[in-house]
């Protein structure tokens, strides 16, 4: 079986992250999100995987390589526009030779993996494997409608929902999908949808065979999803102290502190991870919070939050909460009068100011 990776795409619920990386590079517990789509697949005995990619082919083959490092071939498969996951499934046909394969969303986490479904495509040979998770807002979804354990309708974001079983970003097929991706018409959002696609083959009679997901899943398509993915992962994650802390220090419950990283009079509580080479001084990181490599906090608060490399965050005053801050970001004290707020902000950025009066 090969595997199929979606990496291209444009973000734009994203932004402004995406506007300098792409979206599957955006790191959760300080890895990339594509990283743990690969070490699914492989863990899964799918060694032999294509990478779809579109504007940002740069540099996800930068960060991912030839794939050799988890013991995979990583193959990149140009998409020129992404015009949906249907036409990026289509543009891979060749790579895929004849072979079945699995799709998974390269901005898609899955907690428990997606060994069993591999082992039950196998056992079973239908023409496609579906996953789905009960969700609270259907209509944001591709969402299935079954009968005695059948699916019937498959249904991409609708206004009134049949269900609440909402499509996973994983998907596993044979090559009679390709037969189904040719005949199907863009959507009112004018991209091919590979729900269109599965529906077509239950219309041709196909089996389409659903396996409802019993862990958690998280599509990390929004900020908000972001640090929820984050704070998912980081109560996954072992302790284990590389870097140094000092005695005025207090750090308590689960934390990953990485080679280099310097913890001094601060107090940090778990689950954390504070990448290689931070600095945190003077300051507290509460839980569900990831410090990228080089990051320096110091004399700030900070809880909930993703902090990417290389960012410094000085003399807050008020705590960070339940923020997401890209790489080498600088917010810190005005230096001299007027005392103001000053922001130098990219596009499509947010900034909340969290305190009523105005005076400190
Ligand atoms: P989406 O999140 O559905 O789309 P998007 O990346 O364009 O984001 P936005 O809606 O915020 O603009 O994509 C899911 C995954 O599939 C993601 O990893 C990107 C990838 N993808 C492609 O590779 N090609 C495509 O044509 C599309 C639409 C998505």
């Amino acid at each position: 079986m090969k595997g199929l990776i979606l990496s291209g795409g444009t973000g734009s619920r994203l932004r402004p992250l995406t506007h300098t990386s792409a979206k599957q590079l955006i790191p959760v517990a300080n890895k990339p999100v594509l990283f743990y789509a690969i070490e699914a697949l492989v863990e899964a005995g799918v060694t032999d995987i294509g990478l779809v990619v579109g504007e940002t082919r740069k540099d996800i083959q930068a960060a991912a390589g030839d794939g050799a490092r988890w013991g995979a071939r990583l193959t990149y498969i140009p998409q020129s526009t992404p015009l949906g996951l249907a036409h990026a499934v289509g543009v891979a046909r060749e790579f895929l030779a004849g072979e079945p394969f699995i799709v998974y969303l390269g901005d898609n986490l899955v907690s428990e993996g997606v060994k069993n479904l591999v082992s039950r495509f196998e056992q079973t040979a239908p023409d496609a494997l579906i996953l789905l998770s009960r969700v609270d807002e259907p209509q944001r979804f591709g969402v299935a409608e079954l009968r005695d354990g059948k699916v019937v309708r498959l249904v991409e974001k609708p206004k009134v929902p049949a269900s609440d079983l909402a499509l996973v970003g994983v998907y596993l097929f044979r090559s009679r999908i390709f037969e189904a991706i040719e005949v199907i018409e863009p959507s009112w959002r004018n991209e091919l949808e590979i729900t269109d696609a599965i529906q077509k083959l239950v219309d041709w009679g196909g089996h389409v065979e659903p396996h409802m997901l019993t862990g958690w899943w998280k599509d990390t398509g929004k900020p908000e999803d972001i640090l929820e993915a984050n704070r998912l992962v980081l109560e996954t994650l072992e302790s284990s102290v590389a870097g140094t802390i000092d005695g005025c220090s207090q750090v308590t419950g689960r934390a990953v502190i990485e080679t280099g990283a310097t913890i001094t009079g601060s107090v940090i509580r778990g689950p954390v991870i504070i990448g290689a080479g931070a600095v945190i001084e003077d300051s507290y990181v509460g839980p569900f919070t990831s410090i990228g490599p080089g990051a320096r906090i110091v004399g700030t608060e900070i809880e909930y939050s993703v902090v990417m490399a290389g960012s410094t965050l000085t003399s807050i005053p008020g705590r960070i909460d339940r923020s997401l801050i890209g790489r080498d970001a600088v917010i810190g004290e005005t230096a001299g009068l007027p005392r103001a707020f000053r922001f130098v902000l990219g596009d499509n950025c947010r900034a909340e100011i969290g305190w009523k009066g105005g005076r400190r």
